[in-house]
Order: structure tokens, then C-alpha cells, then sequence
């Protein structure tokens, strides 16, 4: 697991904006690299806000096109409308696709008004392996450390499927509705076992609310009752998070260290061999 810390939440942004466009071949890197298609998996809640920015930015300034992207959302409440503007469909119009390049037909959010919520999940995770599945999966993560709404105790195999949200993650949204009562109690989401199959995975946190989720899921065991720490299973994720969502870590220095060095390496290695930026 590569672990980044960063001084501030816009800082985090700013430089997770860049290397995820760089990572998925969008925006040049040094090696001056393009790729074909790519397939997002994308975030909701307050932290994408700002790599989203960051994104419709560079698309702004001409340096990126959105027209060779085909989206995947984690997730969607049960019983919203994609009209309804308190939907993940809304948020992801009003925060970035309004503003950016991509045709609409290649946007995915799972449908949370389908009379058969199985057979929607079902069909969810076929379409993601039609599209040749996730390249590039961006999370936040839940102060409890659930990721899109793979709630504590859920199947670390899981794929696509309904979850009854807890009280914890209900108030923690409830200040997107008008009260908590109108916070639904069941979302449909991506499995962990959906999420660990995409071959990278950036999660991005800030804040002091997430300092505990962040030590549980890096340096905890893994577990389902913290679905996160799944993560320090798979062989490419990277962790990028404020100082204040790093505070309770027992290792920051080694991760700051490791850093500078990977850092020193890569300058080496484009040098000597121009060799894989991300091995
Ligand atoms: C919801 C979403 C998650 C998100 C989490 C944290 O539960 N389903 O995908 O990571 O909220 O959101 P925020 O970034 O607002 O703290």
C-alpha cells in the first residue's frame, strides 16, 4: 500500500486530480503517454468534490478530453429518482459531468428505482465486465470505514448487490436531506469484491473524522467489520490523505520516507531506463 500525506485537503485534491489523470493516461506524464479507452470507477460525498475540480479544470484548460472515459459509480440510494437532486445520479451531473466531455451513454450509476433491485445489481456488474472492468477506482472512505456503501460485516467477496445502511453512515449523509428521517435506509453498491478487481484503486480522505477509519484501515487487521482495510490486499492502491486524517497513524514517518525515496527512484529509473512509472 502506498500511503501519501499531504498538508491540506486542497493540496490532497490537487495533486490526486493530476496523478489519477495521469495514472489513466488522460493528461500526458512525463513520458508523454496516452492510453486507448479507459474505464472509471467513481466516488461520491463531500471529499471528490475537489479532485473532480481539479479534473474539469484541466479539461478547461484543454488539456484532457473526457470522450475516450466510460464511468462506473459505486453506488445510488434506494428509492431516489436520478431527477431527485439528493441522488448520487444529481450529484455526479451538478460535480462533474455537466462539465466535462463525456457522452452520457457512457456514464453508469446503478439504478436505485428498479422495480427488481436484484436483477439491476445483476445486470450492474455485467456491464462493468462488458466495458472490460475498472482500470482506475476512486473511493472516499466512511468514518466507519465502509467503502461505497459496503457497510461493517459485508462479504469481502461481495459483487453488486442491496445493503441496509447503519444509523452511523445515515447521519453522516443526513446533511444532504432535510432531515434524517428522510435519509434512505438502503442503498444498492458495488461489492468489495467488485471494487478489489479493479487493477488500481486511489482512495483519498480528509479531516479528523476520518482519522480513526484511516489508521483501522492501514494499519489495522483486515477485516469486514472495517471493509476498507480490504485494500492492504490488493497489489495497487494508493492512500492519499491530509495531515489531519493521518494523525492517529503509528507509521507516518515510513510512509513519508518511503515516499521521498519512490520519488528519488522514479527520477533514477526515467533517467536510466525510462522504465514503468507505477510498478
Ligand atoms: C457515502 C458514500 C461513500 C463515501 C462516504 C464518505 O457513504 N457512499 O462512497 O466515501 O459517503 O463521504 P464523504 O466524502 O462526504 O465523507
Amino acid at each position: 500500500m502506498r500511503v501519501v500525506i499531504l498538508d491540506s485537503a486542497a493540496e490532497m485534491a490537487r495533486v490526486a486530480g493530476k496523478e489519477s489523470l495521469e495514472r489513466c493516461g488522460l493528461l500526458a506524464n512525463r513520458h508523454g503517454k496516452r492510453l486507448g479507452r479507459v474505464v472509471l470507477g467513481l466516488a461520491t460525498g463531500g471529499t471528490p468534490v475537489g479532485l473532480y475540480r481539479q479534473w474539469i479544470e484541466h479539461f478547461r484548460a484543454g488539456e484532457i478530453s473526457f470522450q475516450s472515459v466510460t464511468t462506473f459509480n459505486l453506488d445510488e440510494y434506494v428509492g431516489l429518482s436520478s431527477s431527485d437532486p439528493r441522488s448520487y445520479h444529481a450529484y455526479m451531473q451538478e460535480h462533474l459531468f455537466d462539465h466535462i466531455d463525456i457522452a452520457r451513454e457512457n456514464t453508469h450509476l446503478p439504478d436505485g428505482c428498479a422495480e427488481d433491485l436484484n436483477e439491476a445489481a445483476a445486470s450492474y456488474e455485467w456491464q462493468i465486465e462488458e466495458a472490460g472492468g475498472i482500470d482506475y477506482q476512486i473511493l472516499g472512505i466512511g468514518s466507519d470505514g465502509h467503502i461505497g456503501f459496503n457497510e461493517i460485516g459485508s462479504s469481502l467477496a461481495s459483487r453488486t448487490r442491496v445493503k441496509t445502511l447503519t444509523r452511523q453512515t445515515r447521519s453522516d449523509n443526513a446533511r444532504y436531506f432535510d432531515s434524517m428521517d428522510q435519509v434512505p435506509t438502503m442503498a444498492i453498491t458495488m461489492g468489495i469484491g467488485t471494487i478489489m478487481s479493479a487493477r488500481s484503486i486511489l482512495l483519498i480522505a480528509s479531516g479528523e473524522s476520518k482519522s480513526r477509519a484511516i489508521r483501522d484501515a492501514i494499519e489495522g487487521p483486515v477485516t469486514s467489520m472495517v471493509p476498507a482495510s480490504v485494500l492492504q490486499l490488493h497489489p495497487d492502491v494508493t492512500i492519499m490523505i491530509d495531515e489531519e486524517a493521518s494523525r492517529l497513524l503509528a507509521h507516518c514517518d515510513y510512509y513519508r520516507e518511503s515516499e521521498a525515496n519512490r520519488v528519488r527512484l522514479k527520477s533514477v529509473s526515467l533517467g536510466v531506463t525510462q522504465g514503468r512509472e507505477f510498478p
